[in-house]
């Protein structure tokens, strides 16, 4: 295998079992390495820091899938990694049949997701050197979970940067357009060619739980990005009256409609509509409501964009808090890697000095418990939700 030397200094991090190495860290290889190749990762002095594969052309060159001298990477240690993956989300005992089995470092398997929908699988490759393992992946996930079907849904821009053709489209056996999930006692179409993410938004099942919390009969919701409703629906389980969802993608709400269908459910007035555009009408009008969600979608791809993607959480909140009675509750989720709980906060302090309404907070979410985050990377925490109540 390769061995590969870091600068003096990079090992204090990677024997903190920080799992990757920067492309400037790196000062010699035993020989020149290809994409993709596994390498041995040394420090200074030629001590064994850990084993990964290598893009010697990324900025993240290195990614480390083990920290044992004893534990080389083999098609073994792929298998065991994804029995370990499996036997985690067994004991988290999850109240659906769809969760995210790998969740790429936080399994330590970066750049693999997988997830599991009833009995069929969605797998994303991210990165050059897990998608050369795929081999080793898919046979072991074949084996362990014995699906219908496999679907490849690795994104075409992710896979071009990193230098790989993504295969996409279903790579083993059977897969509908349309699957049925159940998550609690709610029913849920998952478009998985065509629907955002691997289909369904499994990180928010524990934010989807918690809403119920602040739900009181007959009260009046809205749902802002609601996508194949979600909240929505688990709003009105929990005895909301009137509800209102918004989404700009007509799939998601054509989805969300037929989803309403399956679980029995009325009540629930679908708009598609750019939600800033409705919200500053719905603000103009006077609207109210006793529980506002808004759950955008990611604002801030990197760090550059921090700036306005604040923004953007500050003219929702703004809004947001207009939107809601005296005694209400609001709703907010930040799923954008460099923004933390503590932007969400402050935000929604200014917000508050703003619109002259004063929020205690109640509660705070994460993704939930099948997407485990690495503390040496407190950003993998990507998903935040803040509960206010708004006196
Ligand atoms: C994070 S997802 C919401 C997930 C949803 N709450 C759930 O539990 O399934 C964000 C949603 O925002 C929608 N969206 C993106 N931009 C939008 C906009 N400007 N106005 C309304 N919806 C938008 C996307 O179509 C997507 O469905």
């Amino acid at each position: 295998m390769i061995q590969v030397r870091v600068k003096p200094g990079v090992e204090e991090r990677i024997s903190g079992f920080f799992p990757w190495v920067y492309k400037p860290e790196i000062i010699g290889y035993s020989k020149p390495p290809q994409k993709g190749d596994l390498v041995v990762v040394r420090d200074f002095g030629g001590k064994f820091l850990g084993y990964g594969y290598i893009n010697p052309s990324a900025s993240i060159s290195i990614r480390i899938l083990s920290f044992d001298k004893e534990e080389p990477i083999n098609q073994e240690l792929i298998r065991k990694r994804l029995e370990q993956a499996l036997e985690y989300r067994k004991r988290l005992k999850i109240n659906s049949n769809a969760y995210r089995l790998v969740h790429s470092e936080g399994d330590l398997l970066p750049g693999l997701v997988v997830d599991i929908y009833g009995e069929y699988v969605v797998v994303e490759f991210t990165t050059y050197g897990m998608n050369r393992l795929r081999d080793w992946v898919i046979p072991a996930l074949i084996d362990l979970l014995k699906p219908r079907g496999i679907y490849e849904k690795t994104d075409e821009y992710v896979a071009s940067a990193e230098g790989f053709r993504e295969k996409g489209g279903v790579i083993y056996g059977e897969v509908p357009e349309e699957v049925i999930i159940w998550e609690y006692d709610l029913e849920f179409i998952v478009n998985i060619p065509q629907g955002q993410k691997t289909g369904f938004f499994l990180d928010q099942r524990w934010a989807r739980r918690l809403i119920r919390s602040f739900v009181r009969p007959g009260d009046e919701c809205l749902d802002v990005f609601c996508h194949t409703g979600g909240f929505a629906l688990s709003m009105k389980k929990a005895g909301a009256g009137r509800v209102i969802a918004i989404d700009i993608s007509e799939l998601a709400l054509e989805t969300a409609k037929k989803n309403a269908g399956l679980n029995q459910i009325e009540g629930i007035e679908w708009i598609n509509a750019n939600a800033f555009d409705l919200l500053r009408q719905f603000h103009k009008e006077g609207r109210k409501f006793d529980l506002v969600v808004i759950d955008p979608p990611s604002f801030a791809k990197n760090r550059a964009s921090v700036p306005n993607a604040l923004r953007g959480y500050k003219e929702l909140l703004v809004r947001g808090l207009h939107l809601t009675k005296p005694g209400g509750y609001l709703a907010i989720y930040s799923c954008s890697f460099h923004i933390t709980r503590e932007h969400l906060l402050e935000v929604l302090a200014s917000a508050g000095k703003d619109t002259r309404r004063q929020v205690r907070i109640v509660a705070e979410s994460f993704q939930d418990l099948d997407h485990p985050w690495v503390l040496q990377m407190p950003n993998t925490l990507y998903l935040k939700g803040i509960y206010a109540e708004v006196l």
